[in-house]
């Protein structure tokens, strides 16, 4: 059991984007082919592919893919500059919070600037070059994190983690999994407390199953019991990531991230932040600054269940191929439950969401929340730690990132 063989989360073969489809995770391990920037972007908004370092290179991806299908066949340089801001924008905004994705289109944006003389088939290699190589950066990265962060630990150690910031959330590794996955190579790690993660469970269904792959003890537990293990003195350290970090060390991560801060605070405990050089954002002095996305009210009005369907009788496999003959097949339920029907990767899948809450109910759903920077033990990137001691992380994050 090791980390080494956990898939890798995106990458690029034959002329498409590849990636593993993170709705279906753990049960279903399909792998999703993207082949217009468009596809990919869907991809993005459903969260089949996500994770803020991922999510950079994805953005790198979907230019790949504009480039492919509509950006090298254009002879005029006037209209594919036009063209390709437009879909640059399109691109950066199809998730609005973590600072990775507009960075990562923006290195391919930086690409097309340095290269003025070269012609748009010349410039799409280039920029698949250029985003197969942000891909291997993003590995080399997420170890060097893994190490800086593992020295920070001395012994045996119980931690504490939400979301997921594994190998998934990243092209390979992991970000503050990447600490614990190193720490458990050096006998640091005692165990690891996986918060669900409501509602989109990236803990349960991801982080979870990623500890399990590594052999890692492990035990999963809903949000709200946090404090309780805390509170029995189970977690010497929560350790997470970080979709944006702003100038003045404010956090921006997944929801709950900013009541987890202050728990930690409450019973002392170290609360660690990981998160590679990309996901700070020095051009916003504070998290109040930042855009928080509020997704669809059915991801907490409901529950979506993913399966396949195994027919073992011909009665059964034909009525199936009917319902799909002519592509998905929605079959509507009562009390505004609702399945779809879909023949994929040669078998018959169900994507199914049922209501679980009255229909009238108001629901908010911000996907993320902002921690203060002073509830913030260190940062751990791939440049080094900066702790923050000195209670000016804004000196500090400059000093390390220039
Ligand atoms: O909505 P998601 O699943 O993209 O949110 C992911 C997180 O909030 C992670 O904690 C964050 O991106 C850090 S991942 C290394």
């Amino acid at each position: 059991m090791s980390v080494e063989n956990l898939p890798r989360t995106i990458w690029w073969e034959n002329g498409a984007t590849h990636l593993i489809d993170q709705t279906r995770l753990p049960l279903q391990g399909d792998i999703l082919v993207c082949n217009t920037y468009e596809g990919l972007i869907s991809a993005i908004k459903s969260l089949a592919v996500r994770g803020a370092p991922a999510l950079g290179v994805a953005g790198a991806y979907a230019m790949a893919l504009w480039s492919q299908v509509e950006g090298r066949l254009m002879e005029d340089r006037e209209k594919y500059l036009s063209r390709f801001t437009e879909v640059a924008s399109e691109v950066s905004q199809a998730r609005p919070t973590a600072i990775n994705l507009p960075w990562g289109v923006a290195k391919i944006a930086e690409l097309i600037e340095e290269h003025p003389d070269r012609t748009p088939v010349q410039l799409h290699e280039l920029i698949v070059e250029r985003a197969n190589e942000m891909a291997q950066e993003d590995e080399a990265a997420n170890r060097a994190m893994g190490a800086n962060g593992a020295e920070l630990f001395d012994g045996p150690t119980k931690f504490l983690t939400h979301c997921n910031t594994g190998s998934l959330a990243t092209v390979f590794f992991g970000t503050a999994l990447g600490v614990i996955f190193t720490a458990h190579d050096q006998g640091k790690v005692e165990h690891v407390w996986v918060d669900e993660t409501r509602p989109l469970n990236q803990g349960g269904r991801l982080t979870a199953w990623e500890l399990l792959q590594v052999g890692i003890p492990s035990a999963l537990i809903a949000d709200d019991m946090a404090a309780d293990v805390m509170a029995k003195g189970w977690v010497d350290a929560v350790i997470l990531g970080a979709d944006r970090i702003c100038a003045d060390g404010d956090v921006v991560n997944k929801i709950g991230t900013y009541g987890l801060s202050v728990l930690a605070k409450e019973h002392n405990i170290p609360f660690y932040v990981t998160a590679p050089s990309s996901t700070f954002d020095l051009t916003l002095e504070r998290g109040s600054d930042v855009e928080i996305e509020e997704r669809d009210s059915r991801e907490i009005e409901g529950v979506t269940i993913s399966g396949k369907f195994d027919p073992s009788d011909d009665r059964t496999a034909r009525a199936l191929d009917a319902l799909t003959a002519e592509g998905p097949c929605d079959l509507p339920m009562s009390k505004g439950h609702h399945m779809t029907l879909d023949r994929k990767g040669g078998g018959y899948s169900f994507d199914a969401w049922f209501r679980t809450t009255p229909p009238q109910v108001m629901v908010f759903n911000p996907a993320f929340d902002v921690t203060p920077a002073a509830n913030v033990t260190a940062y751990i990137t791939e440049l080094g730690v900066i702790h923050n001691e000195t209670k000016d992380p804004t000196a500090a994050i400059k000093a390390l990132l220039e």
